[in-house]
């Protein structure tokens, strides 16, 4: 396989289309400023090979692609224990819902709908030292490079985060949430607002093609168990409303962000980054998604 040739060519394909559908993410004002007519895409295999292809080198803000991260740090830290709280199934509902949580008496669908995240960040606060210092470490570790949290993006996500201070006070509401709400959405708004570029991206979620070694020293991030039941999660939930759809047109665990973001990976081959700002009705970006499409179709690069 020639990756240079099918990320230009992708890029190539991509490019024309550039601003003529989907929106940028509003609800966050900081997010609101950014160009939508920009993509980008990035992969390493797991053999460390890397290619990338236009604005692979540009950072946005991760926004829910840290929920890989996060639970990661939670799987790691809590083992089987973190599944009493939240549990695996989709959601078949937005991102930001909260119907469900009502019903199913404070126990979120699974970790990557953000009351499930929320929960994922209350174990970090119980079972971690300093949470926000140890994701930085951890995605920094995992990309080879330093990152770091855009202040401005978490304040502003901060200032209009009501959903999400609804999510976590319904969740404390049932006894299901141990430490403060403010303290675990300060750990939550924080890592939304990383800023990466799609190889650092590529890069830090590659240890899910590799059974949960990590990229640079092969030391083991997570088990491959866990790293393949992270996989299973971003398949069945990674995309919110959309992971039917995701599966039946890419067929690859996905992970997105409302900032454009979507992270992709074929077990044992190889870890994909795209972005592209502007994103459909259900918050995942709309030429990303095209992106991955063609990746897979051209490559034949699918679990199915
Ligand atoms: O909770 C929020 O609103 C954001 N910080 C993250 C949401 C997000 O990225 C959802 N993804 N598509």
């Amino acid at each position: 396989m020639n990756s240079q040739e099918i990320l230009d060519d992708i890029v190539a394909a991509i490019r024309p289309q550039l601003g003529k559908a989907g929106a940028v993410a509003n609800y966050i004002p900081a997010l609101a400023r950014v160009n939508p007519c920009q993509f980008g895409i990035a992969l390493r295999t797991r053999d460390g090979v890397e290619a990338w292809a236009g604005d692979a080198m540009t950072p946005f803000s991760i926004q829910s692609i840290s929920k890989v991260f996060s639970l990661t740090m939670a799987m790691r830290l809590a083992g089987e224990r973190l599944w009493e709280r939240i549990g695996r199934e989709p959601s078949g509902n937005p991102f930001n819902s909260l119907m469900q949580l009502e019903s199913e008496q404070g126990i979120p669908r699974n970790p990557f709908i953000n009351a499930g995240a929320i929960a994922v960040a209350d174990c970090l606060v119980t079972c971690g030292d300093d949470p926000k210092s140890e994701m930085l470490a951890l995605i920094s570790s995992l990309c080879d490079e330093p990152v770091h949290i855009d202040e401005e993006v978490a304040a502003s996500e901060a200032a209009t985060g009501f959903r999400n201070v609804a999510l976590a006070n319904f969740i404390k509401s049932f006894g299901k949430l141990d430490n403060d709400v403010c303290t675990v959405l300060d750990v939550y708004f924080r890592q939304c607002a990383i800023p990466m570029n799609c190889l650092q991206l590529a890069r830090a979620v590659n240890f899910l093609c590799r059974d949960g070694s990590h990229p640079f020293s092969g030391v083991q991030v997570i088990s491959a168990r866990q790293a393949r039941r992270i996989n299973a999660l971003m398949l069945t939930c990674g995309t919110y409303d959309a992971a039917g759809e995701f599966a039946f047109l890419i067929g690859l665990p996905c992970k997105s962000g409302v900032g454009g973001g979507i992270v992709a990976i074929v077990p044992d081959t190889l870890s994909l980054c795209v972005w592209s700002p502007a994103l459909d009705a259900s918050h995942n970006s709309l030429l990303g998604q095209k992106a991955l499409e063609m990746f897979t179709s051209r490559t034949g690069l699918s679990i199915f």
